[in-house]
């Protein structure tokens, strides 16, 4: 495997691979590499001929400095992760590389009624980061094919919307992995790592209380079943920022369900200082 510090470098190794036909496969990361990661790579890897791995930690993404500080980096893990992987490049910029302009603030991307939702209510400013970076990334790289985890559904979304502000999806194709899990339901995290180990014990009452909606499931009204799983993880601990059902398409609340609509249940709940959030379909 490569790894690759430089902008320029990596524009020089990628583009005489493309030259020579090969299709690019692009893997977006901030690190900490777990099974989930892995699981996007091999995606990568089974349908394209170049992989690239990118690990960069956004500060742009962050709203909460302590959060930001507090990411965890496991860089020498993470390379050999990536190397077993079978990952042909792995690009680990410096933040000079990425915003040379110094730190440009974000802001500039019209993303309308998603990023006033669930992640983007909560965390203001989050997803014109992400929007920033990953935009400024696939510039560099320029893959065929992108590999997003469902894990951040919102951000799928929010990325969906920012390929066709771009334009970038007219050459970019979107692909969408599932969430990988631990045996106990918890969704694989690199914000696992800073949990304790009591903490790591409650942490799957979230997925727990998503498959709880999914089970009882009814047309009608969702409040009852939101409420339930809100208090539920209250007396776990947990404090919760959202729990929504949600048109699984636009993320609109779905306060009556009419039995048909394809739904998403999302939720964001902390455990102390570590925040999870999760997803599920729920038809
Ligand atoms: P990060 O949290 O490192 O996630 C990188 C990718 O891995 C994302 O597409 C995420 O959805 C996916 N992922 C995370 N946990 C997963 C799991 N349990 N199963 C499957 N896929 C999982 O998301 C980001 O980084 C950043 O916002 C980024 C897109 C890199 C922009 O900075």
């Amino acid at each position: 495997m490569l790894l690759v510090k430089k902008v320029d470098d990596l524009i020089q190794i990628i583009g005489k691979k493309r030259k020579a036909g090969l299709s690019i496969g692009f893997v977006p990361t901030m690190g900490a590499l777990h099974a989930g990661h892995i699981s996007l790579l091999e995606a990568a890897k089974s349908e394209n001929m170049l992989t690239v791995c990118s690990i960069f930690i956004n500060p742009t993404q962050f709203n909460n400095q302590k959060d930001f500080e507090n990411y965890p980096v496991t860089i020498e893990k993470d390379v050999y992760l990536l190397e077993n992987s079978g990952s042909d490049i792995l690009f680990f910029p410096s933040p000079d590389e990425i915003y040379p302009h110094a730190m440009q603030k974000p802001g500039l991307y019209d993303l309308g009624f998603l990023e006033t939702i669930l992640e983007g209510k909560y965390r203001p400013g989050h997803f014109q980061g992400v929007s920033q970076v990953v935009h400024r990334l696939l510039e560099i790289i320029r893959p065929d094919n992108l590999y997003l985890g469902q894990k951040d559904y919102q951000q799928v979304q929010i990325i969906k919307k920012l390929l066709s502000l771009t334009g970038l999806n007219e050459s970019v194709k979107l692909t969408v992995c599932p969430t990988l899990r631990e045996p106990d339901g918890l969704a694989l995290s690199s914000r696992n790592l800073r949990l304790s180990e009591e903490e790591r014990k409650k942490a799957a009452a979230i997925s727990q209380v998503l498959s709880k909606i999914k089970k009882n499931l009814q047309s009608g009204n969702t409040d009852p079943l939101i409420a339930e799983a809100k208090d539920f993880l209250a007396m776990q601990g947990f404090k919760t920022d959202y729990i929504e059902i949600a048109d699984a398409r636009t993320l609109e609340p779905v306060k009556n369900w009419d039995g048909s609509q394809k739904l998403i249940a999302l939720a964001a709940s902390s455990l102390n200082e570590v925040r999870l959030i999760d997803n599920l379909f729920l038809n």
